[in-house]
């Protein structure tokens, strides 16, 4: 293989063959291609773009760059969901735990937060001595014994993704929709799952910025599924506000634990319910969508997704004291209100600066070696369709240092965009792409 003319030939527009793309991206796992030579690859492939089979030919090849879990021996029809990133997003710690509720095997592997998007891994990790790093063996022991698990991408999974992510992140070729439908369904596909449930962020704390972009990549993800004979249903759901009211890590734990306990933001139960709903019917435990729905809010009724989840945190080794018991978790020692400076409605808000202005407080992540500070945040007392007065609360900042606590305020009163009008209405659910059921009922 020539790498310089497979660089050349895509900077210059022509169609790799797929045996070009795989026997490129495995050189690359094996460490015989430099990163110099697939940066300037994944930039010629970002300007020029990929046709269907190249596209293929790339997951494909990512897929197989490790191991791919066989989980036949587990009974169930095993399930997963993948979000493609937000703000405020913790649907995974409520959704999980209510399909395994309902019978559904979930082997979950998750990532950390990226960029202004929060991760399951960093709010899991909140839990006091809650493990994401299960080898494979343990893997299989805690979904068999608990209908769930939830960990980490390992060294033997995807390994080509892990590599071309942390190349594609620092040279600026994230949001190219074949480079992120092969990141994600790679890793997906790999897991051991039947069937996968995807929820595509559309707005302006999401990768994807518009609803047609949005659609071309749950698109391309469905195709991913269904080619691989796994059933696959994506949602588009809006990402213009923030998903319920806490953004950062143990505080999106407890607002997940109230959901779980039958409260919680009408938003966060809604959008869980219906990909849980989602996951029951592709597991096989009801008979629709809409039943899945409704055996998913049982289980919530009834305690047992709220149980399914305190049990899965103590496999995983976690001191569920607080789980029982949140109002005992340390509380941030800096808090600050940020308040409107004027009567008026909350016509939108800017997710992505909201979402910056947590990792800032410590929430994320600015550099890789960063540490989580597992209490910052943001808990917001207002949100877009709101109407305030001037004075009243529109977020609480929660941080660890007085300093970076404050130097967020201007951002986050700046995050809020005020009329005289309440904006319209706008659905959580844009969309759904779906090759099973066809068609989209809710369009
Ligand atoms: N999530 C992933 O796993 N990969 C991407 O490329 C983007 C979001």
């Amino acid at each position: 293989m020539n790498v310089l003319s497979l660089i050349r030939r895509k900077r210059d527009g022509e169609t790799l063959s797929g045996d070009e793309i795989r026997a490129l991206v495995a050189a690359y796992t094996r460490d015989e291609v430099p990163d110099y030579q697939m940066a300037a690859f994944l930039m010629a492939g970002f300007i020029r773009g990929f046709v269907d089979a190249e596209a293929f030919a790339l997951y494909e090849a990512m897929l197989h760059s490790g191991e791919v879990l066989d989980l036949r021996d587990i009974p169930g029809i095993k399930v997963d969901k993948h979000s493609t990133g937000g703000v405020g997003d913790k649907l995974s710690l409520i959704l999980a735990p209510v399909a395994a509720a309902c019978g559904v095997p979930v082997p979950m592997i998750s990532g950390r937060g990226l960029g202004h998007s929060g991760g399951t891994l960093d709010k899991l990790e909140s839990i006091p001595g809650f493990n994401v790093n299960l080898d494979l063996d343990r893997y299989r022991r805690v979904l068999a014994e608990h209908r769930m698990v939830l960990i980490g991408q390992t060294e033997t999974i995807a390994p080509a993704d892990k590599r071309l992510y942390a190349l594609r992140d620092v040279t600026a070729t994230v949001e190219c929709i074949p480079y992120i439908a092969a990141s994600i369904m790679s890793k997906k596909m790999a897991e051991g799952i039947d069937a996968l449930v995807l929820d595509v962020k559309v707005g302006n704390g999401a990768f994807m910025r518009t609803e047609a972009d949005a659609r071309r990549l749950a698109e391309r993800l469905v195709a991913i599924g269904t080619a691989a004979g796994k059933p696959t249903i994506a949602y588009l759901t809006d990402m213009d506000t923030p998903l319920g009211h806490a953004i950062g890590n143990w505080i999106e734990v407890e607002e997940s634990l109230a959901v779980l306990a039958g409260g919680g933001p009408a938003d966060v139960r809604e959008l869980s319910l219906l990909l849980a709903g989602t996951m029951i019917y592709l597991g096989g435990q009801a008979e629709s969508v809409e039943a899945g729905i409704a055996l998913g809010a049982r289980a919530i009724e009834d305690g047992s997704a709220l149980q399914a989840f305190i049990g899965l945190a103590a496999a995983q080794d976690a001191d569920i004291t607080c789980l029982l018991h949140p109002e005992r978790y340390p509380q941030a020692p800096h808090q600050l209100v940020v308040a409107a400076d004027r009567d008026g409605w909350i016509t939108g808000m800017d997710t992505f600066a909201i979402g910056m202005a947590a990792v800032e407080l410590g929430a994320g992540r600015l550099r890789k070696e960063d540490r989580i500070d597992p209490v910052a945040g943001i808990r917001l007392q207002a949100k877009t369709g709101d109407h305030v007065k001037a004075g009243q609360p529109l977020a609480v900042l929660l941080g660890s240092d007085a300093e970076r606590t404050r130097a967020q305020v201007g951002a986050v009163a700046a995050a809020y965009r005020f009329g005289d009008r309440a904006p319209e209405p706008k659905p959580l659910v844009l969309g759904r792409i779906d090759p099973i059921l066809g068609g989209n009922p809710l369009e």
